[in-house]
């Protein structure tokens, strides 16, 4: 491999022994750290071969040459036999995000955190499977636009009102109390876009009361909703991940997990309680491509924390040193870094202004 081009650092390091100096990593970059005088030698080694490198080559043209590099005749390429069609979605509504080529929007190919985040969006030949639980409205419906703005197939459950109009998702009935209601809504999911390689499980609901006056209704329908509810579509599509060999779980807890909250011994019960399922299954899966966390939001401008009392929204502001409600977009940010990091597993990551603290 020539070295054309390959700039050649060297830190003079009295005392450091060369096998712990560091080998930069293979591209065109080299960055040394030698010791002493053989540390030199190698040094006068590794600039004279990039020197010589950098002499005109004849297909080279040097800056001062003067006349342009003689012309190779290539035989002309055999053309490009046409490869398979891209994958298509069958849901209607489904179109493939133009790329940010096309659209000439600044930044458009850029995604928060990871490479493989960077390069499903970029190429978009990846586009995922992803399914969010109570999709229709919400933190929801901001985490399944965030997905389709990737350029994902998203599919989402709702219970009662269907999304809004014009959303580029596939949208499915499904009470997450009802174990069948789940199994079909896989089934639709993977009929129109394939095996669910990312879930979200956020579908849930409050019914706050005092402990004394909470019937065993109130308690259980809450845990059955957030918390089993949660197991049951993980547990679903885990079947497909195992399959596949690769999979994201993401489950919406909340700060009430974490710190409890007056009225919500239930709420608080069942959402804490995602966060030892999301352990559990971690371990459970142990090295597989498969990867379950959590994110815990704080107080989020949605239809849930409209319900308060002015009262109960102020002492929670007066706790939150963002001193203002999250956003559902700033949810559905974290759920997007979860969703395309492979290394982070049986976290719990809070979006809640710093009312916890990080905790
Ligand atoms: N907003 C907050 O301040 C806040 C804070 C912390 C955590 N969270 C959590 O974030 C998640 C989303 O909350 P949100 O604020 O977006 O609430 P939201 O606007 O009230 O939406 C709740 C969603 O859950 C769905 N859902 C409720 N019960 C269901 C069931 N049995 N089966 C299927 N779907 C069901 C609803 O469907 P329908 O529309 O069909 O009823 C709706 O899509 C919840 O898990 C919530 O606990 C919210």
């Amino acid at each position: 491999m020539g070295l054309v081009g390959t700039p050649v650092t060297v830190v003079m390091m009295r005392g450091v022994p060369p096998q712990l100096a560091g080998a930069g990593p293979a591209g065109n970059s080299v960055t040394r750290q030698v010791g002493g005088t053989l540390g030199m030698a190698l040094a006068g080694l590794i600039l004279s071969g990039a020197y010589r490198a950098r002499m005109p080559t004849p297909n080279c043209r040097a800056p001062d040459s003067g006349s342009p590099p003689p012309r190779r005749n290539r035989p002309a390429r055999p053309p490009k036999p046409p490869g398979p069609p891209p994958a298509r979605c069958v849901c209607p509504s489904w179109r493939p995000r133009p790329s940010a080529r096309s659209t000439g929007r600044p930044g458009a190919d850029t995604t928060i955190g990871t490479s493989e985040q960077r390069e499903h969006t970029m190429t978009g030949t990846t586009a995922r499977s992803v399914l969010v639980t109570g999709g229709n409205r919400g933190i929801g419906l901001a985490i399944a636009r965030r997905f389709v703005t990737a350029g994902d197939r998203v599919t989402v459950t709702y219970r009662g009102e269907e999304p809004p109009a014009g959303e580029n998702v596939l949208a499915v009935r499904c009470d997450v109390t009802d174990g069948e209601q789940v199994d079909q809504a896989f089934k639709e999911a993977e009929a129109a876009h394939g095996e669910v390689s990312v879930l979200v499980a956020n579908a849930g609901f409050t019914q706050d009361r005092l402990l004394l006056r909470m019937t065993e209704d109130d308690f259980t329908s809450v845990v059955d909703t957030n918390l089993t509810g949660a197991f049951r579509v993980a547990r679903r599509a885990v079947r497909g991940m195992l399959r596949a060999g690769h999979g994201r779980i993401v489950l919406i807890s909340s700060t009430a997990a974490l710190h409890g909250a007056p009225g919500q011994t239930n709420y608080a019960a069942a959402k804490a309680g995602l966060v030892g399922f999301a352990r559990a299954l971690t371990q459970e899966l142990g090295a597989r491509d498969i990867t379950c966390n959590v994110v815990a939001p704080g107080l989020t401008e949605t239809d849930m924390s409209r319900a308060l009392t002015p009262e109960q929204r102020r002492e929670l502001l007066r706790t939150t040193p963002a001193g203002r409600l999250g956003r559902p977009e700033e949810v559905a940010d974290a759920v997007a870094f979860l969703a395309g990091a492979g290394y982070v597993r049986g976290a719990v990551i809070p979006v809640d202004g710093g009312a916890g603290l990080g905790h």
